[in-house]
């Protein structure tokens, strides 16, 4: 097979295949190509070209075949192409591209509030509303939170990110890339400390009481709970470092919300859709959100976000209030309505259960022999180590890039994250197969022993 003739989606021969040095020569002059017509501000993770991807690989326009652990963070977790929403897509963009929902609207935006309204947790009445991407979700939740309450003030946590936008770089934590020199920035937004166990002072045992301790007494001390339009968490902090809160954190967070009439928005932008071995990150701790935010593996990497939540405040906002020219289109509802169907037909909720089972006991024994990773964490097929100066928790940046170039050298993609650049994330698409899954856990014990 010649790259020109790679077709993507599942039938793609799932195997790793290096024929050129990583990047290689074609990707090397479309680089090249790409420096003096692409603005410098937007970066790459690894700059090989992709020509074709599907199940848990992708082919660059070498005729390389790299082993995929990051599904464009997140997003193809039904594997790029899927068929069910090849099909979809080519049908609906032969039917009708584009009308404005604001217009004249279609039935595939219906159908996926639907499908929105009935996964999220909860079985209260709900409403959703769609836009292109997940800061425009993210911004949205926050108009619907402050039209229904009458309150201003938005709090948000360390390491949280919540994307690029004016009022999205505002809600996020770190400075630099996202937000230096950007400023000046939306206000009304207020940080609290976030219940990371692992860098807890306290230690991980006391992390949920004291963290949700801090947080009640700075919202009284600095913002009065009176004011709060909404609390805005990711259940599981993704770009921040894929912390995983202590079991009750986001559930006292929750009650706490209710008790004082603030909204409780949970951004599951990048934790929903199975990732974590449940539809939702939420539903492992049994919470309820008031509005969830979702994108990413909702549509299979066609750009298209959700808010969704309580009908009494998603309808609190008079019409007109909501909207925008191509939020919800009809191609992006296609699609999302094909990944919907392959993440239940497939049952991606067990896939992502059986990834982290096979991940994280091997990710253990590897901190066990290489004390440079001081934490594994995660959950389902949302899984991260944080690497750490040995015997300390000072972050290590360095030696976390150079694992992840060795695995990418070795024809594997992995994604780094975290607020000091020292946590290596594995998001693999959840129909990867097994022996792909386990050949990257090698290229990466490979790594770690090269260090
Ligand atoms: C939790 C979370 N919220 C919001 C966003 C922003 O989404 P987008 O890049 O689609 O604007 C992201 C993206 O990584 C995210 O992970």
């Amino acid at each position: 097979m010649t790259v020109d003739q790679a077709t993507g989606g599942p039938s793609l021969p799932q195997q790793r295949k290096l024929v050129t040095e990583i990047p290689g020569p074609r990707s090397r002059e479309l680089f090249e190509r790409r420096s003096r017509s692409v603005a410098r501000g937007l970066s790459h993770v690894l700059p090989i070209f992709a020509a074709a991807a599907g199940g848990g690989v992708l082919v660059d326009v070498d005729g390389n075949s790299l082993i995929d652990f990051g599904s464009g963070i997140a997003v193809t977790s039904v594997g790029n192409s899927a068929d069910l929403v090849v099909s979809r897509v080519t049908e609906q963009v032969a039917q009708f591209t584009h009308t404005c929902f604001m217009v004249a609207p279609y039935e595939g935006y219906v159908e996926v509030c639907e499908q929105l309204n009935r996964l999220t947790p909860g079985d209260h009445e709900k409403r959703s509303a769609l836009f292109n991407s997940g800061a425009e979700a993210v911004e949205n939740a926050v108009k619907i939170a402050r039209h229904a309450t009458g309150r201003d003030a938005i709090v948000v946590f360390d390491h949280a990110y919540h994307g690029r936008t004016n009022l999205t770089m505002a809600m996020t934590a770190k400075n630099m890339p996202y937000k230096e020199g950007f400023g000046p920035f939306a206000g009304e937004v207020y940080r609290m400390p976030m219940a990371y166990p692992f860098r807890w002072p306290g230690g991980p045992e006391r992390c949920r009481e004291e963290a949700l301790g801090m947080v009640k007494s700075l919202i009284h001390a600095q913002v009065g709970e009176e004011n709060v339009a909404a609390v805005v968490i990711e259940p599981v902090q993704g770009e921040g470092g894929f912390i995983v809160p202590p079991d009750g954190f986001l559930a006292g967070l929750a009650d706490y919300c209710k008790a004082n009439g603030i909204v409780f928005i949970a951004d599951e932008i990048q934790s929903g859709f199975c990732r974590t071995g449940d539809w939702f990150a939420c539903d492992h701790d049994g919470v309820v959100p008031d509005l969830v935010t979702t994108a990413k593996a909702l549509a299979d990497g066609l750009p298209l976000a959700g808010v969704t939540g309580r009908a009494e405040l998603m309808d609190a906002v008079h019409p007109g209030g909501l909207g925008g020219t191509y939020g919800g289109n009809p191609v992006a509802c296609a699609a999302a309505l094909g990944a919907i169907e392959t993440m239940e037909k497939e049952d991606l909720v067990s896939a992502a259960r059986r990834i982290g089972g096979v991940m994280l006991p091997r990710l253990a024994q590897l901190a066990a022999k290489y004390p440079v990773i001081g934490d594994v964490r995660g959950r389902g097929a949302m899984i991260a180590v944080e690497l750490v100066k040995p015997g300390t928790t000072e972050p290590d940046a360095a030696a976390t890039a150079a694992v992840a170039k060795a695995c990418h050298q070795a024809g594997m993609l992995v994604l780094t994250c975290g607020t000091f650049g020292n946590v290596l994330r594995f998001l693999p698409p959840l129909v990867i197969g097994q022996p792909l899954l386990t050949e990257g856990l090698s290229i990466l014990e490979d790594a770690f022993a090269a260090l």
